[in-house]
């Protein structure tokens, strides 16, 4: 192996510095082998400059820092590209373009770190014939064919520490206090957030509630002289009858864009009761920041197992964690079945023994 390259690609999550610098640690020194980082995903094989050399001076120091030193993108679709054509915004297929750039790279491996979206990518990519290796991120912790993507703990431990501040209030002033975390397709984080800190109502994509039975809950607790509860919400949530709730609607380029389920559940809890309540949005803020060590122990394993898949020839894999373990899984594998809270887990059974409210209460 003598050449490898690196993207990171779709949202940022704490820990993709980690993944870069072990991978690229992992290539000079036990391979000798040299690396090239591409700058905001796959873009970077197309835009000016976008190639820039990796080695052990570049990826110095960046092990505590959250972000990526690459740049990423979410609309870097290659398959869907957006350019300007006279002027006019259209939509074309860049694939072969990228394909073309890559081999006149001569990569023996590319090392792709993303969500779904990149990693479907990158699948498509590799059934074009390019050596793809993918590691698994996303803050959501929705990855099929793992058991956690790096960026969920640090996005967590954000998570819970809002509730805890959010608490404070709720209790002085006698409030129901609503927290929109973010979740797209799976509740992970406002679950976990949730029991960890004492959510009195959780609200996730898989299980579609209904507004009365969260009334209800928070009716018996101030008969109970509770007068104030916390709501953990996930931006995915929705209604037995409803859709979720979007901000802005998706192209061809862009998903949707969720946000604003917080607030309706906010707005029918203060019609309906006499309760004052606040919504907080916590948005990027759980992207952000320093990667917890657990994010960067499990990055740091990915990256350097990622190297070593290449080094092994074992393209179209995945790395992953399976029972605590580092192993590898085909792609198509891992992607086939998004990850999923399973309803009828043991978190979710905890949850509910602890009285905690999902809003399918009859
Ligand atoms: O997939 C991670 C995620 O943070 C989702 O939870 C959220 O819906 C989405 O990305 C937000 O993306 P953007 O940064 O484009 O607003």
């Amino acid at each position: 192996m003598k050449k490898l390259g690196i993207l990171t690609g779709g949202g940022d999550a704490p820990g993709l510095n980690a993944v870069l610098r072990a991978a690229v640690k992992t290539a000079v020194r036990s391979y000798n082998c040299e690396v090239i980082g591409l700058k905001d995903g796959y873009d970077g094989f197309l835009a000016p400059g976008g190639i820039i050399p990796l080695g052990r001076e570049e990826v110095r120091g960046i092990l505590p820092r959250g972000g990526t030193i690459l740049g990423t993108a979410n609309r870097g679709n290659p398959f869907a590209r957006e350019v300007l054509r006279d002027g006019e915004k259209v939509i074309i297929d860049t694939s072969n373009e990228v394909i073309e750039a890559i081999k006149k790279q001569n990569l023996d491996g590319l090392i792709v770190i993303g969500g779904d979206g990149t990693l479907n990518i990158a699948l498509e990519l590799y059934r074009k014939g390019v050596p793809i290796i993918g590691v698994p991120k996303t803050i959501d912790n929705d990855v099929g064919g793992t058991e956690v993507t790096f960026g969920f703990d640090t996005a967590l431990e954000t998570a819970t520490e809002a509730i805890d501040k959010l608490h404070t209030t709720a209790e002085s002033h006698h409030r129901v206090m609503v927290l929109e975390l973010m979740g797209r397709d799976a509740g992970f984080i406002a679950l976990h957030a949730g029991v960890a800190g004492g959510a009195d109502v959780i609200l996730i994509p898989e299980i579609p509630f209904r507004y009365k039975a969260i009334l209800d809950k928070i009716n018996r607790r101030v008969q109970s002289g509770r007068h104030f509860s916390i709501l953990a919400v996930s931006e995915g949530a929705k209604s037995i009858e409803g859709e979720q709730i979007y901000s802005r609607a998706g192209n061809e380029i862009y998903v949707p864009r969720l946000g604003g389920i917080g607030q309706q559940v906010s707005d029918y809890i203060a019609k309906h009761s006499e309760q004052e309540t606040r919504v907080t949005v916590l948005g990027h803020i759980q992207r952000g920041g320093s990667p917890t060590p657990y994010d960067r122990f499990l990055a740091t394993r990915y990256g350097s197992a990622a190297t070593r898949l290449a080094a092994q020839g074992k393209f179209g894999h995945m790395v992953s964690l399976q029972n605590g373990h580092v192993v590898d899984i085909p792609l198509a594998e891992a992607l086939a079945t998004p990850k999923r809270v399973n309803i009828n887990g043991d978190a979710v059974r905890t949850a509910r023994d602890l009285g905690i409210c999902f809003g399918d209460e009859k």
